[in-house]
């Protein structure tokens, strides 16, 4: 390791105070400005000048105002007289287009660097992560590493020390948390422990799926990649079975999915409280939901609200309705939700008894179950 997270945290933690400094001896400025126009009018015996005066202290009250909560930006340092602006309900103005004034990144005058993720979504993949993610990074208050950084899963990459880490991540300022996923550290043998040694309190996302729904989420990405080379992809029943006609486990779409496996390696190093599970499924039917409580699992505050998220027919899945000032797009990509090949009954069936016991032990280590049989594939 080149730096500690301690170091570097503490070396980060030197930009507001001078910043602060100024805009308090210019409200003090102001404020004493205020009080003379005060002494003026009460002084003043001519109603013209008197009336003047009067407007001349709402207007620079108005623009003091303003300029507190704009400083504040919006983020969760701001209270009181600035709340009205993160409270007030949004307006729709169009189908998929919204005012986010409570999600809108304005951050006046603080110095964004370049900081160590103070939460990582671990796994699992085909579950949601990007999904989740995306959606996380509405939050004024969170910054979204959108590139997977495979840091703690790659030798190469982890050699190269936590330094290049936290040059990879996106600048935030000081109230916003980072956020990086790469779905792959859930199943690496070395992450757990090379996370735990960077930050033992790290916050740690890990959203599920229907292990048997997720496997065909992950072939049905195999099958489409493959075409895309213009190779074919042999049959699920195929890949998934072994020559006895049992699930074969040494095909890697049924290893991920076993998950009591992956987690042991995280239990080690981790407590469950610093582990936030997302129900990747009902991520689809309910994105607010999960949304709300990965807020609090983060402290970030609640802000990302229900009429940001809009069903989307053509796609569907929900989607984010536009801000005014965004440029990204509403749907998740169409590498996303992608139509599933039809499986045999009896191979579902097959795959959901496979995973029964294993899905029970998964449970208790994680003191919370899923409903995971009903779910069509
Ligand atoms: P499918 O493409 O099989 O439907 P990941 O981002 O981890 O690769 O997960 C991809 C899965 O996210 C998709 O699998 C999809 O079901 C799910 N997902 C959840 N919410 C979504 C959303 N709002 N839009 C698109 N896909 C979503």
């Amino acid at each position: 390791m080149s730096l500690g997270s301690d170091d570097l945290q503490t070396s980060l933690l030197q930009h507001a105070t001078p910043d602060v400094t100024l805009r308090r001896s210019g409200s003090c400025a102001v404020a004493e400005w205020i009080t003379s126009v005060k002494a003026r009018l009460r002084s003043s015996k001519n109603l013209r000048s008197k009336l003047i005066a009067l407007v001349i202290l709402v207007v620079v009250t108005v623009i003091l105002i303003m300029y507190t909560c704009l400083s504040c930006g919006g983020g969760t340092q701001c209270a009181g007289i600035c709340s009205f602006s993160s409270l007030k309900p949004m307006k729709l103005k169009a189908d998929d287009e919204v005012t986010c004034n409570s999600t809108e990144k304005a951050f006046i005058g603080k110095n964004p660097a370049k900081r160590l993720p103070q939460a990582i979504i671990f796994g699992v993949r085909k579950a949601g992560t990007r999904a989740l993610l995306e959606f996380l990074g509405l939050h004024p208050d969170i910054v979204v590493n959108v590139v997977e950084q495979h840091f703690f899963s790659n030798d190469v990459n982890y050699s190269k020390g936590l330094e290049y880490y936290r040059e990879q991540m996106s600048a935030s300022y000081e109230q916003q948390i980072t956020i990086e996923k790469t779905p792959k550290y859930f199943i690496d043998i070395m992450a757990p422990e090379r996370i735990y040694r960077m930050n033992h309190s790290v916050k740690l996302i890990l959203i599920l799926r229907d292990p048997v729904v997720r496997l065909v989420s992950a072939y049905a990405q195999l099958v489409a990649k493959n075409k895309e080379n213009n190779i074919t992809y042999p049959p699920l029943e195929e890949m998934v079975l072994d020559e006895n006609g049992d699930v074969n486990l040494d095909y890697k779409l049924v290893q991920v999915s076993v998950y009591y496996k992956h987690i042991i390696h995280w239990l080690e190093f981790f407590d469950l409280h610093q582990i936030h599970i997302v129900d990747g499924d009902k991520l689809i039917t309910d994105p607010y939901y999960e949304i709300y409580e990965a807020e609090k699992f983060l402290g970030v505050g609640h802000k990302i609200q229900r009429d940001i998220f809009f069903f989307n027919k053509t796609k569907g899945f929900y989607c984010v309705r536009q801000c005014t000032s965004s440029t990204s797009p509403p749907c998740l990509g169409e590498t996303k939700g992608r139509q599933h090949p039809p499986v045999d009954k009896k191979l579902v069936e097959k795959l959901r008894n496979f995973f029964e016991d294993k899905n029970e032990k998964f449970f208790q280590l994680i003191h919370r179950s899923f409903n995971w049989t009903t779910l069509i594939v």
